[in-house]
């Protein structure tokens, strides 16, 4: 089993068929080019001193093309800890999910809630903010993320000027870097307001092609998939029949690897062919919207 991974191959050889069902469902990470310089970009903005201009981020991509992964795996490198000189609460990076509208009050509600600090429905919008600045500066918060960002930044050109300056005023006074993640509305809003577009630099994941970095990235799952046969995933034949069904998401990808090891255990196959992939319950992206109409 030299295709696997050291860790991999040790659970195989001594795992039920159905244990290693389930650890094909698990997420995998997998550290990607891109991801890895993202990684690094984020890594920097934890040392970054203060000042009247701090760098912000903007992480754009389609839905289900691994942002959220990328901001989660920053987020778990930096955990919350207890510093042992003065027994205070230290949490360097704080994620966020924007709400599904734009709505101040919620939005500082989701940081709140986040820090298991209780408000009051009656609490006014600038308490709430001030308690946010506290909590952030008491906890030595030195990056917020803001996953979603598109949902606050759609509506009527007012409500998304409303959330330009709540972003605009969070980042100047905090004085700490913000990382903000979604899809291209949120970077067309962005965009749209000449002081944001200076400060946020845009880092596009852009969708997947047929090359070196997607062979990479098949290379890495295969090392990851629990099968005792080799796939040779990144045989060309694969490679093109995997990219065409994900569209290029690697959301997509990882689905299509996960139902088809699944498969392949079950029919004691033991690993990943074409006409495994063609038996899959499957329905492609594009074709998802069509099902549903007809
Ligand atoms: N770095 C990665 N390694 C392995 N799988 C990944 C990675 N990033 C994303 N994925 C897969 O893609 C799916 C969607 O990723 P996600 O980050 O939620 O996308 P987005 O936030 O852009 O909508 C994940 O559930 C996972 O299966
Ligand atoms: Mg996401």
């Amino acid at each position: 089993m030299k295709h696997l991974q050291l860790k991999t191959k040790e659970f195989v050889q001594k795992a039920t068929n159905e244990e290693r069902i389930v650890a094909c469902k698990k997420f995998k990470w997998i550290g990607y080019t891109h991801a890895k310089k993202i990684l690094n970009i984020m890594d920097d903005f934890l040392t970054y001193p203060k000042s009247h201009r701090m760098p912000n981020l903007l992480l754009v991509g389609d839905s289900n093309n691994g942002k959220t992964a990328i901001l989660s795996k920053f987020n778990q490198l930096h955990l919350a800890y207890i510093d042992e000189d003065t027994s205070r609460l230290i949490n360097p990076v704080l994620m966020i999910q924007a709400p599904p509208e734009p709505d101040e009050k919620r939005f500082y509600n989701a940081i709140l809630e986040k820090l298991f600090a209780p408000y009051r429905t009656s609490e006014k919008i600038e308490s709430r903010y001030i308690r946010v600045k506290n909590l952030l500066i008491d906890l030595k918060t030195k990056v917020l993320i803001i996953d979603e960002i598109h949902h606050v930044l759609a509506g009527s050109p007012m409500r998304q000027r409303t959330f330009l300056n709540v972003i605009k005023h969070l980042s100047n006074d905090l004085q700490i870097p913000l990382i903000c993640a979604g899809t291209n509305l949120a970077f067309n809003a962005i965009q749209s307001d000449q002081q944001l577009a200076n400060r946020f630099e845009p880092r596009v994941l852009p969708r997947w092609n047929n090359d070196l970095e997607l062979k990479r990235l098949l290379l890495s799952f295969e090392k990851l998939l629990p099968l005792k046969e080799e796939s040779n995933l990144i045989d060309n034949n694969l490679v093109t029949k995997i990219l065409a069904l994900s569209d290029g998401l690697i959301g997509e990808i990882a689905k299509i690897l996960e139902l088809s090891s699944i498969m392949a255990i079950q029919l004691g196959i033991e690993k990943i062919n074409k006409s495994l992939i063609d038996q899959i319950d499957y329905t492609p992206p594009q074709n998802r919207k069509r099902r549903f109409i007809a």
